[in-house]
């Protein structure tokens, strides 16, 4: 048994992890491994390296992914899932094991319908997958927010400031919740709960006239959409998925807060440091049991499915259901931060 594994779309902690996971398992198992490089785009071009022992040796504390990452759509190229088969076969790869957000793995899903054996992992900083309760990421850019917005408390209280921190996600407020939440974040604003600008001043106002708290921490999602408006930003740039590039809302907020509540803000763009770094305790565990049960999954021949955990199981959900909807915010964990400004 030959599996091909790799990791497409955004980096995020714990990839390294999962790719030792799977490669330590399989070769537990008898099974042989092959690291395609650049993501789906490794498969187009052949470009791949076998992975040993040795390779998978001293990645686990490591962030980005050894075998680099991309976010190529087969299926926008000609022949591109055709080229994928034909390269699979040729290199004798019985099962793939990808691991990837809602991109990489809906091209699982697709190769999956079209008779490819396949096994998703799932990554993403973002949380947006509807088959897990946590990606693969997720855990260690709240991290990041947290110890941001712990930087950011005392400069913003000893110069009486807004401090506007602008958090990755793109149409999932889970990085600005649960990082807002473990920060003390006076506000959170994300994609899920359109906003109001007004009450966003009146709170600001509130906190410094009722409170006597002559700051606030203020965290917005890059796909933040107002009440009225719709989303903050937009822009042109696509991916090859279709995806806008997101980024720029808190500098379209932050002269608006500042004229309506007369209080000096700033802003903050945390950006790709919520992808940097060696991933979290938790993230190391998760990719280890994750990517240990992909290469259980391709053992038992169940195909066309992701791992995932629910509660504290590790779980097999088909790649239809888990891709099929969306994992917004527990609304009752938002609704957690109206009580601490
Ligand atoms: O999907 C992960 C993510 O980090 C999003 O939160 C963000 O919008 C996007 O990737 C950024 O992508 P890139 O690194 O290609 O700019």
């Amino acid at each position: 048994m030959r599996i091909g594994i790799l990791t497409g779309g955004g980096d995020a902690p714990g990839l390294n992890a999962a790719i030792r996971a799977v490669t330590r398992k399989a070769l537990a198992e008898g099974m042989e491994v092959i690291g395609f490089r650049n993501g789906w785009l490794g498969v187009l071009d052949k470009n791949f390296v076998p992975l040993g022992m040795n390779a998978v040796s001293g990645i686990l504390y490591r962030g980005g992914t050894i075998l680099g990452s991309s976010r190529t759509n087969p299926y926008n190229r000609d022949d591109g899932p055709e080229t994928i088969r034909a390269n699979l076969k040729e290199l004798g790869v019985d099962a793939m094991a990808p691991i990837g957000g809602e991109d990489t793995l809906g091209v699982a899903r697709r190769l999956s319908n079209e008779g490819v054996k396949v096994v998703g992992i799932p990554k993403t900083i973002d949380n947006d997958l509807y088959g897990t309760d946590y990606s693969i990421g997720f855990d260690t850019a709240v991290e990041v927010v947290m110890d941001s917005l712990d930087k950011l408390h005392p400069t913003a209280e000893a110069h009486h400031r807004v401090m506007l921190v602008e958090v990755m996600g793109r149409n999932a407020g889970w990085i600005a919740t649960v990082g807002g939440l473990a920060g003390g974040a006076d506000a959170v604003l994300i994609p899920e709960e359109p906003f109001s600008m007004e009450a966003l001043y009146a709170r600001i106002r509130k906190r410094h006239q009722e409170f006597g708290k002559l700051f606030s921490i203020v965290v917005v999602a890059e796909g933040a959409q107002l009440d009225i408006d719709g989303p903050v930003t937009s822009s042109k740039r696509l991916d090859e998925f279709g995806h806008v590039q997101l980024g720029g809302a808190a500098h379209t907020l932050a002269p608006q807060i500042e004229a309506n509540t007369g209080y000096e803000t700033r802003v903050v763009i945390l950006g790709h440091l919520q992808r940097g770094g060696g991933p979290s305790a938790f993230d190391r565990v998760l990719a280890t049991r994750l990517g240990v049960a992909a290469v259980e999954m391709i053992k038992a021949g169940r195909f066309g499915v992701m791992v995932g955990l629910r509660g504290k199981q590790i779980v097999a959900t088909s790649l239809e259901e888990g891709l099929g909807s969306d994992h917004p915010v527990d609304k009752d964990l938002y609704d957690l931060v109206d009580l601490f400004y």
